[in-house]
């Protein structure tokens, strides 16, 4: 499986200090084929960024999205400008979204079908908290948020979703979970997948990416393990050194 590396900027960076970015990225991995490099600048940035990557390996996807394909709702992003402006996947139910706005399984799970509707990959983010990890409710959380927030989705279409389990309690804080602690969550997520949804939609092939204060240090240790697909990294993905070591790892 072709690993993906990702990058979430959050609410960081400007035009200009995306554009750099991009442009330095394109420079060094624009080639780039046995890695998908995916890259998450904020809304503002998009049109300008999916301009620097057009014609390259790299792929641009949007942090959010509102799961109606428009009207009334002052603030909001639908899926289909995300299209127009280049996006080619989204990020669905980061915890920061569940925790801070409130996002509950059936708003992702609408998220995922409209983006699946207009063409767009969905980054399905999932992950227990602390408490819910000291409690021993880990599995069963992660359960819960796959089988709710994909309630309803075809096989076809959950082959085609890019998992990312991502422990609330290792983003932002420097503590990542071990590779052992990850790798348990990972191969637990493709038995639930295949639980849930059947043989059709081939669990075994199903990219999982790990996100959770990932580094040009641990990165290497958590990509040995086999249910380990990817990373989706947020604070190391802002500078473009340490972005790029992550890439190399
Ligand atoms: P950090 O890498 O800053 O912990 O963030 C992880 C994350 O939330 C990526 O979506």
């Amino acid at each position: 499986m072709k690993p993906i590396i990702a990058a979430n900027w959050k609410m960081n960076k400007t035009v200009g200090e995306s554009v750099l970015f991009a442009e330095r990225l394109s420079n060094e991995f624009a080639k780039m084929e046995d890695k998908d490099i995916i890259i998450a600048p904020p809304f503002t940035a998009l049109h300008s960024v999916a301009a620097v990557l057009k014609g390259s390996a790299l792929h641009l996807s949007a942090q959010n999205m509102h799961w109606d394909e428009k009207g009334a709702y002052t603030g909001e992003i639908s899926a289909g400008m995300l299209i127009d402006v280049g996006c080619e996947y989204v990020i669905i139910g980061h915890s920061e979204r569940r925790n801070l706005f409130a996002e509950k399984d059936e708003y992702i799970n609408q998220k995922i079908k409209t983006a699946f509707k207009m063409n767009l990959k969905p980054i399905f983010c999932i992950g227990e908290t602390l408490n819910e990890r000291n409690l021993e409710k880990t599995f069963e959380i992660l359960r819960r948020q796959i089988k709710e927030g994909l309630n309803n989705i075809l096989s076809d279409d959950i082959k085609r979703i890019v998992f990312a389990y991502e422990p609330v309690w290792a983003i932002g804080t420097g503590k990542t979970a071990t590779a052992q602690q990850a790798e348990e969550a990972h191969r637990y997520i493709r038995k639930a997948i295949i639980d849930l949804f059947g043989k059709d939609a081939g669990a075994n092939n199903i990219r999982i990416i790990y996100g959770g204060s990932v580094n040009q240090e641990n990165i290497a240790g958590l990509m040995d393990q086999p249910d380990i697909n990817g990373a989706l990294v947020g604070g190391a993905s802002l500078n473009f050194e340490s972005f790029a070591k992550i890439i190399n790892f």
